[in-house]
């Protein structure tokens, strides 16, 4: 076997995200359900929700957010796609097996999809890293693409969102170097789960949040038993955000941890992108860690930032990544703010008609109406088989 690569680093070599073009603003719940608009600005730090049309869902969402990383550096060398989701639409084929088709990506590329709630685009890295460790001129295709929905007149219902991002994860990359070490967490928890006979998952909110703060604790200890870098050293952290506010807790509980001052700014920038957008689970950390190298001003170049993910059930990993040189050169940042910019507010009514889904269960077909922005839509479900087209051709 032949490597070429000649590997000083593996991590991050091109990240992108897609929203799609509806969005609920708060300000609309809170009016429709009498709740003080601070209530969401403030109390859970959030300001829109992000909602897919009747034509797009992870897929979708997923094949736009890895455009164009395929357009910018080609399909050659990825031998692997890696899509992390807790909105499946199959119990048993990969969503990235369409999507594979959409991006026409090489035959010879194998495909799976990870699941364990809001963590299994972190499994997704570590598993790339690793695998590119082995075969160092290989690139990984990692796509991370949730859509939140909760039951309508809840707490967690103004936590909804949806999202999609695509990393490649390279040998020598030009965005990241992920850092070998890491700690992790696992314990058997009902915080937040969903039974394969339901659509809304069911939630205990408020043990949640207590369990992502302990699992916070347990990473860092294990980060730190492992050999980590030490809080002072980071210049940024991104948390897995279902809502900003429990970031900014997450953050304050690790400096406690560490004994040290929480400076605020050290985790703002990352919140820029999720408070637009909601969560977006698996793809969260991810779009908190776009939003914080597209907005933090100044030169992060050659800095550790500290990426914690969360999934509820639960498994949890603090690790760390360095910023390389020139990193601003391979951002997206004029097209991710056009994306989020370029969005139809919606009414109150017209967010609960986006809840209606077609559920054809008997085989029977379905058109979708045409709403989506994008170039790919789910077109239509006819005999249990979901057909999406590329308006490209
Ligand atoms: P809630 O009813 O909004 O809770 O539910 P609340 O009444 O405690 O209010 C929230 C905050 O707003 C409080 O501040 C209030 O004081 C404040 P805090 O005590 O936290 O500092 N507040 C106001 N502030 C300003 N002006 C006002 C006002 N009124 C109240 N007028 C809850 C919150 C998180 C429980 C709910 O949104 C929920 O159930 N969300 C879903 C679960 C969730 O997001 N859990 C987070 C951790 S678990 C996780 O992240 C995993 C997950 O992503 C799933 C996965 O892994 O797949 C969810």
């Amino acid at each position: 076997m032949m490597c070429d690569a000649k590997m000083n680093s593996i991590g991050i070599d091109s990240l992108s995200f897609y929203v799609p073009h509806a969005q609920l603003e708060l300000k609309t719940m809170a009016e429709r359900h009498g709740i003080d608009p601070d209530k969401f600005t403030l109390g859970i730090g959030q300001e829109k929700i992000a909602l897919t049309g009747f034509d797009e869902d992870i897929v979708t969402l997923g094949a736009e957010a890895a455009r164009p990383i395929i357009e910018a550096h080609g399909a050659d060398g990825i031998d692997t796609l890696f899509f992390a989701t807790e909105s499946g639409i199959d119990q048993s084929k990969s969503a990235g097996i369409y999507v594979h088709r959409l991006l026409d990506l090489p035959p010879n590329c194998r495909n799976v999809e990870l699941k364990q709630a809001c963590y299994s685009a972190t499994a997704a890295l570590q598993m790339a890293c690793g695998h590119v460790a082995r075969k160092p001129d290989s690139k990984v295709l990692i796509i991370a693409s949730d859509v939140s929905r909760y039951d309508l007149n809840t707490s967690a219902e103004a936590t909804q969102g949806c999202c999609a991002v695509a990393m490649l994860v390279s040998a020598n990359p030009k965005l990241l170097a992920i850092d070998p070490v890491s700690g992790c967490f696992t314990e058997d928890i009902m915080d937040f789960w969903r039974p394969n006979y339901r659509n809304t998952p069911l939630v205990d909110g408020k043990y949640s949040a207590l369990r992502y703060l302990n699992a916070l604790v347990q990473c860092w200890k294990d980060y730190q038993t492992n050999g980590g870098r030490s809080y002072e050293e980071f210049a940024h952290f991104c948390f897995h955000l279902p809502f900003s506010r429990m970031g900014e807790k997450g953050h304050r509980h690790l400096a406690g941890l560490a004994e040290a001052k929480a400076d605020p700014e050290l985790c703002k920038s990352g919140m820029i992108y999720n408070r637009e957008v909601g969560n977006c689970y698996a793809a969260s950390l991810y779009l908190s860690l776009i939003s914080a190298l597209e907005n933090t001003e100044g030169d992060l170049s050659g800095k550790p930032i500290g990426l914690y993910s969360y999934g509820s059930g639960a498994v949890a990993e603090f690790f760390s990544a360095v910023v390389q040189p020139g990193y601003k050169e391979h951002l997206m940042p004029a097209r991710h703010r056009k994306l989020l910019a370029d969005r139809e507010a919606l009414s109150y009514d017209a967010y609960l008609a986006l809840r209606d889904l077609p559920d054809p269960r008997d085989g029977s077909a379905v058109e979708m109406p045409h709403t989506a922005r994008g170039r790919y839509r789910l077109a239509k479900i006819d005999g249990h088989k979901r057909h999406y087209v590329d308006a490209a051709g």
